[in-house]
């Protein structure tokens, strides 16, 4: 048996913030941020809901569309490092609001790359025996450690959840190889200081790194898998920026339509991104079941890495 992604879901804040907004505010411009991170609006979070509440109606949602039932759930992992309180973390009270209360709930912060670092490890428990179903969802509200006044960041970061729901099934490879790596010596690039708690980096040091890094890690990963990028049919990269991910697309030869962005409208959600787009990138009819999909994430630490799976082949197994 191996582990598959079987539902995906998402939830986005009502509230949208435009560039013209924020031009109100920043000495900036929509042709700067547009030009520079191909970003037009974002949504956040205005209090009117936590994030609990966002990341659970994403599970919710994955759930459904896994046709599963929340009393089948035996682990929820929630990824996130914007959590509603410093403790406890978010996964208990989403797997309380989802109606499996009595399920394994846990937190992971491996900043935008927690997503990819808790798929592998919930493959890995499904893999094992250890459980049968796991959901995994990515949820931040990056709103609250934004500095509002710093335009180098606050044009970038927004707020969102989506989830995936995991399971085993007689399938040929599903969620096949991931590579995670990280790199503390960088992490002075990329941080928010637990006094301070607001986002501090320096750009076009981590947009250097961050092309890089993934560009190996997915070369790793589909060398691993024993695939080059022509077999690939849909590229997912952490949305941080638009040139960011066209520049690891373009060296890895991944060709324009086959790379998801949807960082204009969602803006960096850090490790709810990846969900987020393979959601969106479903809806759309970009992704369909068998489709070898390639993602890649890079973040603070530096944690970053790649993963290679076979988009919800159950679906064609039983078909
Ligand atoms: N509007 C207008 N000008 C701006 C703005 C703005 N919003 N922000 C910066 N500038 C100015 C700078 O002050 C600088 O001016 P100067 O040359 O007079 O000093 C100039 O624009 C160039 O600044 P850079 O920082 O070099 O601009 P760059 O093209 O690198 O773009 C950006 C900045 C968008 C932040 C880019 O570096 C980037 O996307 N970095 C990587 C972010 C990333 O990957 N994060 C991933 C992990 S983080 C996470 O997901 C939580």
């Amino acid at each position: 048996m191996k582990a598959g992604v079987i539902g995906i879901g998402a939830a986005l804040p009502e509230e949208i913030v435009t560039n013209a907004d924020l031009v109100k505010h920043l000495d900036t411009s929509d042709e700067w941020i547009v030009r520079r991170t191909g970003i037009r609006e974002r949504r956040l979070l205005n209090g009117s809901r936590t994030l609990a509440d966002l990341a659970s109606e994403a599970c919710t949602m994955a759930l459904k569309d896994a046709g599963r039932e929340a009393k089948d759930i035996d682990r929820v992992m929630v990824c996130s490092l914007t959590p509603d309180r410093m403790m406890p973390g978010l996964a208990p009270a989403v797997a309380q609001q989802i109606g499996c209360d009595l399920a394994g709930a846990v937190d992971l912060n491996a900043a935008c790359a927690g997503f990819l670092y808790a798929l592998d490890q919930a493959a890995a428990l499904v893999e094992s025996g250890r459980a049968n179903l796991v959901v995994v969802c990515g949820a931040e509200a990056l709103s609250r450690i934004t500095d509002h006044s710093d335009r180098g960041t606050a044009i970038l970061f927004a707020d969102g959840a989506g989830a995936v729901v995991v399971a085993a099934a007689d399938i040929e490879h599903g969620l096949s190889t991931f590579e995670l790596r990280s790199d503390g010596r960088h992490s002075d690039l990329l941080y928010a200081e637990i006094d301070e708690r607001l986002l501090r980096m320096e750009g076009r040091e981590v947009y250097r790194h961050a092309v890089a890094r993934m560009v190996e890690a997915t070369e790793a990963a589909l060398q691993r898998a024993s695939i080059t990028t022509e077999d690939v049919d849909v590229f997912v990269a952490h949305q941080a920026n638009a040139r960011i991910i066209e520049a690891a697309a373009r060296r890895l030869g991944v060709p324009e339509e086959k790379v998801v962005i949807n960082v204009d409208t969602v803006a960096n959600t850090s490790s709810a991104s990846i969900p987020i787009a393979l959601w969106q990138a479903e809806r759309e009819g970009r992704l369909k079941s068998g489709h070898v999909v390639a993602m890649a994430t890079f973040g603070a630490g530096f944690a970053w890495g790649a993963g290679i799976m076979s988009w919800k082949e159950h679906a064609r197994v039983s078909a």
